[in-house]
């Protein structure tokens, strides 16, 4: 910038705001309920624009303050051992994870957490558990995975290929809104039943583009194109199909709803907003319940697949590990996955997060700290226990800067 240039950032990292000349806020909501410009000028006039959220964040006006469910089981000393890891640059490390908790993994860059926890804790547990067969990083010994009835990695990579899967579909609510379509007299009418509602199989869905929507186009020695479909014009299925109507609306229409809006449209259908409200909680109001799953990003598909475990039968015992769940997430937004994420703590699981973002990290139970440095000079525990104690470890770069922001931002 000293050179001339112009940065552009879009950003939720309070420091970067800080640090920011001209600040644009967008809002004052999601989705339907944000898409204008909430307030535009220089950073220190931004505290005085009341119809900002992001505003409220940054004077303090307002804190990220899950609520905490009030029956924390499990929190009993239970606790999971890996000794010895020594994978990439870690150093003979021995991590303890407190069974029944929210445990942050901190540090660094390069300072050796995904080595840790993704490359070694994770497939360990996994080959003990469910007999996978991938390649583990080096480590001694482990103990305590008797106490677990599953290791589950919910990471950032595509949850899937096929451009039929959809965050309803994700979340099995699709069937019921089959259900809904084929029960009009319309539907009744034309002999359609819930399979006509369907992207899968044959008969409401327009055949040229299968129900995708798309068309392939085969590309000789290149990457293959997809346009949308001629046919249907991205609609996916056919015109007799859309024009049976639920509530005014087609089954397209339906599919093209925010999950806010659908919550509302379905607001009568409890097994359909049920689905629709743990989406919106971990943060994923804002996304068209058809948005094909493979352009999700790499946030928003790790955010589905903790929705997908919150939405089905309510596990035990599961140790959930995520890297970095809270990547792209506005204050508001990390609030509520916070929430959720104590929310799997209380239903008797363990969370274990690698994060950087500071109120995940205060919101911990536990918080190992690896590092000091990235690289050769990391591959070490600096420091673990609770928040509090990691704000006091004068070695710890995380803890340098969780004491001043405590200090910041004392708790509420
Ligand atoms: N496959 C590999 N071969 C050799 N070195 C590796 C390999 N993977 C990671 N490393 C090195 O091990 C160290 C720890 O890397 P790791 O990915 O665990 O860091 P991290 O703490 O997860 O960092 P970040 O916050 O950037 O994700 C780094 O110095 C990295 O360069
Ligand atoms: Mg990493
Ligand atoms: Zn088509």
């Amino acid at each position: 910038m000293e050179r001339g240039n112009t940065l552009l950032v879009v950003e939720h990292d309070r420091d970067v705001i800080d640090q920011a000349d001209h600040i644009v806020d967008l809002g004052p909501g999601a989705g339907e309920r944000g898409g204008e410009v909430v307030f535009a000028g220089p950073r220190g006039e931004l505290p005085s624009c009341p119809a900002s959220a992001t505003a409220k964040y940054l004077t303090g006006a307002r804190r990220v303050t899950p609520r905490r469910p009030r029956e924390r089981a499990g929190a009993n000393g239970r606790v999971l051992t890996l000794l010895g890891a020594s994978e990439n640059n870690l150093k003979e490390v021995d991590l303890r994870v407190p069974l029944g908790k929210l445990v942050a993994v901190t540090g660094v860059s390069g300072s050796g957490k995904s080595t840790l926890v993704h490359d070694t804790l994770f497939p360990a547990l996994a080959r003990i558990l469910h007999d996978s067969k991938g390649p583990i990083g080096r480590f001694r010994e482990i103990h305590g995975f008797e106490q677990l009835s599953a290791a589950v990695l919910l990471d950032q990579s595509p949850i899937g290929k096929s451009p039929r899967s959809n965050p309803i579909t994700y979340l099995k609510g699709y069937d019921s809104i089959r259900r809904l379509f084929a029960e009009t007299a319309t539907a009744r009418g034309l002999g359609y039943g819930p399979g006509h509602f369907s992207f899968n199989s044959a008969g409401g869905r327009c055949e040229s583009c299968a129900g995708s929507g798309f068309q392939k186009i085969e590309m000789h020695f290149m990457a293959d194109l997809y346009i949308r479909c001629a046919d249907c014009e991205g609609k996916r299925f056919k015109p007799q199909a859309l024009e049976v109507r639920y509530k005014g609306l087609s089954i397209h229409e339906v599919l093209t709803l925010t999950v806010e809006e659908a919550s509302l449209f379905f607001d009568d259908v409890p097994s359909i907003v049920s689905r629709l409200l743990v989406l919106r909680d971990v943060g994923l109001g804002y996304l068209r319940i058809g948005q094909p799953v493979n352009t999700l990003s790499g946030g928003e598909a790790q955010r589905l697949k903790i929705a997908g475990h919150l939405a089905s039968k309510p596990p035990r015992d599961v140790l959930y590990l995520m890297d970095e769940p809270t990547t792209g997430l506005h204050f508001q937004d990390v609030e509520r996955l916070l929430e959720v994420l104590l929310r799997l703590v209380a239903l008797g699981n363990t969370v274990v997060v690698i994060e950087h973002n500071l109120d995940v990290i205060r919101a911990a139970d536990w918080v190992v700290d690896l590092g000091p440095e990235g690289g050769d000079a990391g591959g070490r525990i600096v420091v673990e226990g609770p928040p509090a104690e990691v704000a006091r470890c004068s070695d710890s770069r995380t803890g340098a800067f969780l004491r001043a922001y405590l200090e910041k931002h004392p708790a509420a």
